[in-house]
């Protein structure tokens, strides 16, 4: 998995403009053309004061895109309600973390896939690699922070990511 961390200098990220203003560094823009076609309603949860973290934009970026495009891809089977993507920042443990919440209203992850959630080549879909959520862990740690998935048949999915924060920021 070490094959996409080329040894950039880390730089410090505003994930705050990764959603906002006129960078959107995330690609919404991309994605956005998703949700519109799938009628997917994106609500974007944002601390004014989110703190600084350190380390590598374009994996942040792939982390982040990854599960959101898992999201959409779990949204396809939901006919009986509205489809809903939230993505919420926040800072966490008393301002030393920020906290990013990525929670669809799918059906949820299955408890076979569950047990093995990031493992490589785990997947369910037909065109899928399975390699999206060991990369999104690898990202993760690499920043020094950690991820967890939650979910409730039926309901939907949450993952939970959380990252230090940069030293003063
Ligand atoms: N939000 C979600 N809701 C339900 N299941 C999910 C969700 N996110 C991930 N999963 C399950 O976890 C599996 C693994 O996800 P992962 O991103 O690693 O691979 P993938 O999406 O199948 O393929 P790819 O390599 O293209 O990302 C998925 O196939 C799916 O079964
Ligand atoms: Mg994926």
């Amino acid at each position: 998995m070490s094959l996409l961390f080329c040894p950039k200098p880390a730089t410090v990220i505003s994930l705050r403009q990764f959603f906002d203003g006129q960078q959107r560094e995330i690609g919404l823009f991309i994605l956005g053309g998703e949700l519109g076609r799938q009628n997917i309603e994106l609500k974007m949860e944002l601390t004014p004061d989110l703190p600084l973290v350190r380390g590598q934009r374009i994996q942040l970026q792939q982390l982040l895109l990854n599960l959101m495009l898992n999201a959409i891809d779990a949204l396809q089977a939901v006919t009986e309600h509205r489809r809903g993507l939230t993505v919420r920042v926040a800072s966490g443990k008393h301002g030393a973390a920020i906290v990013i919440h990525v929670i669809d209203n799918g059906p949820g992850i299955t408890e076979e896939i569950m047990n093995r959630l990031f493992a490589p080549f785990v997947t369910n879909k037909a065109n899928g690699i399975g390699l999206g959520l060991p990369l999104c862990r690898s990202i993760t740690e690499r920043h020094g922070g950690t991820i967890q998935a939650h979910s409730v048949p039926g309901q939907g999915a949450c993952f939970e990511v959380t990252l230090p924060v940069m030293e003063g920021g």
